[in-house]
Parts: structure tokens; C-alpha cells; sequence
């Protein structure tokens, strides 16, 4: 069963450090009407209501029993006003944005990846003009945007995704043209009680609606970030912080209008004026999945980590040499092929991993609902395999006569040549940097491959490179380990191309 909290998202902001620092952001002097669109117990009510007591709040909240708590908490206050709502679909409030909107301040903690059914989503993307709808806290965003007359400020707590993530392209182009953004700090979910997404950090965002598109772009503002404790929130003085100055015409200049938060600016710069990209000379796909990995996926030894829930290839039955790339699956008894999966390693993955492959089985993934035999002219190809997921660096293998199954992004150069310094490539701490300054999380998916910034090695670098990385390779086959000092050499070589 889905608890009511997770249902609602009802995770309350119980932290006085943030919520002072949000409610600070507000600047308010008292004549203001504001709009709290998802008040839960009313967090934030009580510290503007201990500022002003007769300043004018219109609260809603969707849950029944939080509703009911509030308004007999309120009853006395004739200036609060609460209804029970989904702000999501409101009609009176849509009808008040589409006005152009009346409060003079929004302050919210919005649900954050918000339980709806698909019909829902479908609706509601409908109703946002096609804005993503899986993700609800970007809709209360928007709709809170609207919300606001000229002028008008808003403070939110989010995750911080929506600065970067593809999904979020078109939130980000709606605030940055029609807002002057103030400042957004960055501060790692755990700060906030009872709440730890791990795969994203939080953030809030104070920002002002403005009309003037172009004095928008003019409009400078602050990301604050490497935050020690969440009661260094607000306070101006602490050394330590990053304090980013960032033009809004510059994120909107950058490809998918991403916030590049990255300290150094020769790595921002890099990613903004790149002429080339890595999808511009690679091919970039995402790999197999048979639909039912526990009975058709076989693992060499019981020895290898993961392979619990499945069972042992039997080894008269693989057929190792793939170079015939067979695309509609194998005739003869070697019906088993090795196959590429996620985990971490660099360079070079052993043959653990094997995938049914028999013709007949073939035709059923090609059909089947739940298989994807996608991207399937890349399979059994020569090209590097890089984790869709990576804990902690990017890493890369190369993949040759193999599959590779759908956690791996698979990367193949356009000049084949080029292989062995690719490999090199996404195994450097620069590859590193510029792929988490595009995407922070952990998470890359070809997407984010795709725009890392490619600059041409000289003649020289390729060949000390490929060599290096030959090297490497034999090495791993033989022993399960390689010399430091090649890995090294590239990285350094790499270091210098790109200037970091
Ligand atoms: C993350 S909590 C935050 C509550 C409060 N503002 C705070 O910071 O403690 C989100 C609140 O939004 C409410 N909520 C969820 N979906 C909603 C919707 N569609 N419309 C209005 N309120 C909603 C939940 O019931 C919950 O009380």
C-alpha cells in the first residue's frame, strides 16, 4: 500500500535554518498577498504570520486532513484564506494566470516526483502546453510563475535537476525569459529532515517575474554552492561558499539551456564553445534487453559478482568469435553469445556475461513487448561501452564482436581509428568533469554524451595514445591489471588538449 506521505509527498520542511533563509529570500515588508500552493501544516505561514499579522495568504493543499488542520488553525485569521485543491488543475487559479496573474509572492515546497496516474500525466501536459509532466514539482513552478503579478517574487525548494536534465529544457527557457532569477543555492538533499534522495542534490531558487525579455537576459544572478552545514544558508559572510555571477543570455546561449555550475570556467567554456561535439563523431547507442534476463541471461561462473539469480552458460554452447555479426541470431548449437553489461570496469571486460542467441529466440525479441532488440546495426561492432550509471568516474570498455546490453551506452567512432584514443578519452578525469559539468548526477545517457565538447589530438598524441592503450588492453587480458604510468600519459596528454 502507498502511504498517504508518499502519495501527497508530504515531506514537511522542518528545518528553521531553511526556512528563514526562503522566507528572508521573500524580502517582504507586510503589504503583500501572498500564495502558499502546497502548505502542508503550514511551514511557512507561521514565520510570515510572526512578521505580519494581517498580511493577506492564500494557501491551498490537496490532502483532506492537512486541509481541515489548517483551517482550524487559521479559523480566527481572517487575512488567511485555505482551500482544498489540486493546485495542478485549479481552474480558478488557472483562470487567474491566464489573467496574468495577481500575488505579489509564492513561497512552496512542491511535491517532488509527485504520484499521479498516467491519465493524469497525460492531462496534464495537455494543460502545461506539453511541459514534462512526470516530474510535478517543474508544473507547480510554472503554474506558481504564473501565478504572479509584474514584479512579483517567488522562493521554492526543488531538487536541483531542473538545471540541467533534458527533461526540464523548456522550464528552464520559461524562467530564464521570463524571470530575473535572484540567486539559487546548492545544498545536498540530507540537509533537509527526513529526506535523502541521493540522486540529486536540493536547491532553492529566488526569483522575480518580469515581462522585459530583454532586460532578462541583461540580468545577472548568484548560484551559491559548497555549503558546509545548513546554517551557513543566507549568511553572505562565510569564505568557503562558491558564489557564482551568471547572465542569464549566457545559460540560454548553452545547448538545451543548461546552468553550467562548474567552478572552473575553462571547463563551462569549453562545453559552450565547442565546434564539435562527441555525437557529431561517434555514433551513440543504448544496447539488448531480452525481456527476461533471469531465463536467458547466463553468467560463466557463480564466482562473478551479481550473478545470484542466474544460471551458469553452459560452455559448450558459446560461440565466442562474433565477427560474422549474427543479426537474426545462430543456427548451429553455440547458441550462446557474450554480452556487454553495466558495472565499472576500465578498458577491458572479461567474457563473463552471455546472452541466448538462437534464431528462433532471435525472431522473438525482434517481436516480443517487453525485449528491445534496439540499435541492433551496432550490435557485435567494434566500440566502447560506457555505464549508463557510473558511482563515481566515468569509465569505458571496448566492446568488439560482443552485445551490449541497455545499461550500456554504446560508443562508436566514425573513424575507427580513433577507437583506442576514445577508449582513453572516457577513462580521463576530463572526460570526467566535462560530463558531470553537462550533467551533475550521476547518470550518462547518450543524451549527455552526445554534446561533450571533441577536440582533434594531434598525430602524435594518437599514436602515443593508441599505443598506451594497446598496451593497456593485453595487459588486462593477461593479468586483470595494467601500468598506472600509460593511464597516466594519456590522461595527461588529454589534460592538455582540453586545457584542464
Ligand atoms: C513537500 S510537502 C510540503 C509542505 C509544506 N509546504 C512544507 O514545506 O512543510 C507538499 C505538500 O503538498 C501537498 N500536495 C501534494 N500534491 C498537491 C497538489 N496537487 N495540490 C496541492 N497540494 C498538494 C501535500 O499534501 C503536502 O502537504
Amino acid at each position: 500500500m502507498i502511504s498517504e506521505q508518499r502519495i501527497f509527498q508530504a515531506y514537511y520542511t522542518k528545518s528553521e535554518p531553511i526556512v528563514s533563509y526562503m522566507v528572508d529570500l521573500l524580502d517582504l515588508d507586510g503589504t503583500e498577498s501572498i500564495f502558499e500552493p502546497c502548505a502542508g501544516d503550514g511551514v511557512f505561514i507561521d514565520p510570515i504570520l510572526d512578521k505580519y499579522q494581517n498580511i493577506k495568504i492564500d494557501a491551498f493543499e490537496l490532502n483532506e486532513n492537512a486541509c481541515d488542520t489548517l483551517k482550524s488553525k487559521y479559523q480566527d485569521l481572517e487575512n488567511i484564506s485555505i482551500k482544498q485543491t489540486d493546485t495542478l488543475t485549479d481552474l480558478d487559479l488557472e483562470f487567474l494566470c491566464s489573467m496574468g496573474g495577481k500575488y505579489d509572492a509564492v513561497i512552496a515546497n512542491p511535491p517532488y516526483g509527485a504520484w499521479r496516474n498516467t491519465i493524469d500525466r497525460a492531462t496534464l501536459k495537455k494543460r502545461f502546453n506539453g511541459f514534462y509532466a512526470k516530474e510535478s514539482y517543474s508544473l507547480f513552478l510554472y503554474r506558481s510563475i504564473e501565478s504572479l503579478n509584474e514584479g512579483g517574487k517567488l522562493v521554492f525548494i526543488i531538487p536541483d535537476t531542473y538545471l540541467n536534465l533534458n527533461m526540464h529544457k523548456d522550464i528552464r527557457k520559461y524562467i530564464l525569459s521570463n524571470t530575473k532569477i535572484k540567486e539559487i543555492a546548492l545544498f545536498p538533499s540530507s540537509y533537509f529532515p527526513g529526506v535523502n534522495f541521493g540522486y540529486a542534490n536540493l536547491s532553492i531558487i529566488a526569483l522575480e517575474k518580469s515581462s522585459d525579455y530583454k532586460l532578462n537576459l541583461e540580468n545577472t544572478f548568484r548560484i551559491i554552492k559548497d555549503y558546509k552545514s545548513v546554517e551557513e544558508l543566507g549568511n553572505e559572510k562565510i569564505k568557503h561558499l562558491t558564489k557564482l555571477n551568471i547572465q542569464q543570455k549566457n545559460v540560454l546561449k548553452n545547448d538545451g539551456y543548461i546552468f553550467l555550475t562548474n567552478t572552473n570556467p575553462s571547463v563551462s567554456d569549453c562545453i559552450r564553445q565547442a565546434k564539435t561535439s562527441i555525437g557529431e563523431v561517434c555514433d551513440c547507442a543504448t544496447g539488448f534487453y531480452s525481456g527476461n534476463d533471469k531465463d536467458r541471461l547466463k553468467v560463466l561462473s557463480k564466482e562473478i559478482r551479481n550473478s545470484k539469480r542466474y544460471d551458469e552458460v553452459d560452455k559448450e554452447k558459446i560461440t565466442y568469435d562474433c565477427s560474422s555479426r549474427p543479426l537474426d541470431g545462430i543456427e548451429n548449437e553455440q547458441i550462446y553469445v557474450p554480452i556487454v553489461k553495466g558495472g565499472n570496469v576500465r578498458y577491458y571486460k572479461a567474457d563473463n556475461w552471455f546472452m541466448e542467441w538462437s534464431s528462433d529466440i532471435v525472431s522473438f525479441y525482434k517481436k516480443d513487448k517487453k525485449a528491445r532488440y534496439q540499435n541492433s546495426s551496432y550490435y557485435f561492432r567494434k566500440g566502447i561501452a560506457v555505464p549508463m550509471v557510473s558511482s563515481s568516474s566515468i569509465t569505458g570498455a571496448i566492446i568488439e564482436n560482443r552485445l551490449f546490453d541497455q545499461s550500456i551506452v554504446g560508443i562508436f567512432p566514425k573513424k575507427e581509428s580513433l577507437i583506442h584514443y576514445f577508449l582513453a578519452f572516457f577513462n580521463s578525469p576530463t572526460c570526467n568533469k566535462l560530463i558531470r559539468t553537462i550533467n551533475p548526477s550521476t547518470n550518462n545517457s547518450s543524451n549527455y554524451i552526445k554534446r561533450i565538447p571533441f577536440i582533434q589530438p594531434s598525430i602524435e598524441q594518437e599514436d602515443t595514445i593508441t599505443e598506451n592503450i594497446k598496451q593497456i588492453i593485453e595487459q588486462v587480458k593477461v593479468s586483470g591489471d595494467y601500468e598506472i604510468e600509460l593511464e597516466t600519459e594519456n590522461n595527461k596528454m588529454i589534460a592538455e588538449l582540453y586545457g584542464f
